[in-house]
């Protein structure tokens, strides 16, 4: 399958930032890639980034994507956005249940897994990110945290679950520098795969990101890892040169 590469911009840019980073993405985008490119940036700038694209033919392949989602459909929620309102917007993804809304936010595996199936109602992939602290880790917990994270997931979304990308963030490898090594990610990853191949005949289908300090020197051990199927980037992303870099990494 295509990898997929994707930016997480999280709660950084400007209208003109956002402008200069594209036009910085676009001229090094000319040949296109071979791999699936995605930018999930502010809500408040979605528009911006559908309007830049639309003049700008070498992002045209490039997916929109939003960080987050209400679990409901419309109505009494202030501050919320719907998912059809991110379809309304051009929106291809959505990342739901990122450690920082976890951790910040209070979101259970409950929501998320709901917020996954607001998402999928209107026919945007979730990017659903799971992921074991520290903590978690250093007690030898990680496969239970990640499967459990997943299993509320699948219990909610039944077989549409192949229609997910999964998004493998260990929380201490996010923002520090730490990347897991690329046998550490890839035990998780194919704990993972397991995971879906039990609950989706269509398993294959299901993309499998690792995130978390994934940068232009490291990405392409970490993408030739067999059950690695992508990346979700944060800090990387931000930078024209070290995201391009990452996404020539990402061959078939
Ligand atoms: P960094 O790449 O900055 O570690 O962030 C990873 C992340 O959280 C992507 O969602």
């Amino acid at each position: 399958m295509k990898k997929l590469i994707a930016g997480n911009w999280k709660m950084n840019g400007s209208l003109a930032a956002n402008e200069a980073l594209l036009d910085a993405l676009a001229q090094g985008l000319t040949v296109a890639p071979a791999c699936e490119v995605a930018v999930c940036v502010p809500a408040p700038y979605l528009a911006q980034l559908r309007a830049l694209k639309s003049t700008r033919a070498a992002l045209s392949a490039v997916g929109l994507g939003a960080q987050d989602v209400s679990a409901h459909a419309s109505g009494a929620y202030t501050g919320e956005v719907s998912a059809a309102m991110l379809k309304d917007l051009g929106c291809r993804y959505v990342i739901v249940g990122h450690s920082e809304r976890r951790q910040y936010h209070g979101e259970t595996d409950v929501l998320v897994a709901d917020k996954a199936k607001a998402a999928l109602a209107a026919g945007i992939t979730p990017v659903v990110c799971i992921g074991e602290t520290l903590a978690e880790r250093e007690a030898g917990h990680t496969e239970e945290v990640v499967k459990r994270q997943l299993a509320a997931v699948i219990h909610t979304n039944g077989h549409c679950i192949s229609e997910i990308v999964v998004a493998y963030e260990p929380v201490w490898a996010i923002g520090t520098g730490k990347t897991a090594s690329p046998e550490e990610a890839q035990a998780v990853h194919a704990v993972l795969r397991a995971q879906l191949k039990a609950a989706t005949d269509q398993s294959a289908r299901v993309k499998i990101l690792y995130g978390g300090s994934m940068n232009a020197a490291n990405a392409a051990l970490l993408l030739a890892q067999g059950d690695i199927d992508g990346g979700l980037i944060g800090g990387a992303a931000l930078k024209a040169q070290d995201f391009l870099t990452i996404i020539a990494a990402a061959h078939a």
